[in-house]
């Protein structure tokens, strides 16, 4: 056990890219549980581009972080001391506690001894799964033969999309920043098609590989590559909007699409959606998800990068394209 606890401190609200003093990594002792609460070790933190939403003050679905706080995340975590009777040392809990190594919790999710590799949890058995999977089945609403496009195609929430349309029967094409990484959602994870927004011009690219038109668009990335799905829908297109990573680093509020008027015309709807809200439905989803990645129909990746002191070199690679899969910061040895 260290005998400090790491944790990084958000000092500035960024303007436009973090940069490095936004936060600082500093060296605090490790808290004692109080009563009916208890000490967990960060095993894993998950970084999310909505990270940099909570860095920001615009109006949004959550609290900002507060400045001089601890930065907010998802993690994984094991109990190391406890004086709650429901949580015992060695119990692994998911939660929010934050960008640090130790916390002091008063609740956390329970996960089962299942032998499931931990990182699935924050990955296709946690929040990313179940955003690919609420967002594109509860608001796409695709059916057998249409075409779904999913944008951010090789990150965590698009791969899983991707995947569960191809489960659907739809025709399923994605768009991604790489030769490489449109290859590999093609060849591992079943996509039909896969365009490279960096060197295809993607409206055109769309008509190519859409020859029956786009009914539904799990948006993760918004801007000129939303507007280039737009120019290609079907009447009746549904758009889940799950994200618009292309403008987290601009200032003030993102805009909307140049041609907006689209959806009138193809009486198409648009519907924005935030994970928090289906928790009350996540049984529903474990029970779909765990027997496709049990049975290998769903795959999943994940990009890890050790240490707690890298998280925010590391939360730059969403933004840069650097991860394929889930992103997470390993702060220390799962047990
Ligand atoms: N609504 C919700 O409840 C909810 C929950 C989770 C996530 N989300 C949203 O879902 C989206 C994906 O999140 P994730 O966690 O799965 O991240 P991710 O897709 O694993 O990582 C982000 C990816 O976005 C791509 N990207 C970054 N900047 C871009 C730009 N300017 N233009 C085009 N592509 C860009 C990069 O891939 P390339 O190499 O392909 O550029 C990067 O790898 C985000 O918009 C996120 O905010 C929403």
């Amino acid at each position: 056990m260290r005998n400090s606890n790491r944790q990084w401190i958000l000092r500035k609200r960024p303007t436009g890219d973090i940069q490095p003093g936004d936060l600082e990594l500093v060296d605090s002792p490790i808290p004692d549980p109080g009563p009916n609460q208890f000490l967990a070790r960060t095993i894993y933190l998950s970084l999310d581009p909505t990270n940099r939403i909570w860095m920001s003050d615009i109006e949004q679905y959550m609290p900002p972080v507060g400045l001089g706080e601890v930065m907010r995340g998802g993690t994984l975590s094991v109990v190391v001391r406890s004086n709650n009777p429901a949580y015992e040392p060695g119990d692994i809990v998911s939660g929010i506690a934050g960008w640090q190594e130790y916390a002091v919790m008063d609740f956390a999710q329970k996960l089962p001894k299942t032998g499931v590799p931990l990182p699935a949890y924050m990955s296709v058995l946690g929040m990313t799964g179940a955003t690919a999977y609420f967002g594109l089945l509860d608001i796409g609403q695709p059916k057998s033969g249409e075409t779904v496009v999913v944008s951010a195609a090789a990150g965590a929430v698009g791969s899983i999309v991707g995947q569960i349309a191809k489960i659907k029967g739809c025709r399923v094409v994605g768009i991604a920043g790489s030769d490489e990484k449109c290859k590999h959602v093609v060849k591992d994870f079943g996509f039909d098609a896969c365009i490279n927004y960096k060197t295809e011009d993607v409206a055109k690219a769309l008509k190519r590989e859409c020859p029956n038109g786009i009914d539904v668009d799990f948006e993760n990335v918004g801007g000129t590559i939303f507007e280039a799905v737009l120019d290609n829908i079907n009447m009746k297109a549904r758009i889940a909007l799950c994200g618009m990573i292309s403008g987290y680093n601009s200032e003030g509020q993102m805009s909307g699409p140049a041609n907006f008027s689209m959806l009138l015309m193809k009486r198409a709807r648009v519907e924005g959606f935030i994970i928090i809200d289906y928790f009350p439905r996540m049984g529903e989803f474990m029970a779909d998800m765990a027997g496709w990645v049990a049975s290998g129909k769903v795959k999943y990746d994940t990009t890890i990068v050790k240490g707690m002191e890298n998280a925010l070199s590391a939360l730059n690679m969403l933004f840069t394209g650097g991860n394929t899969g889930k992103l997470l910061i390993q702060a220390s040895e799962e047990p």
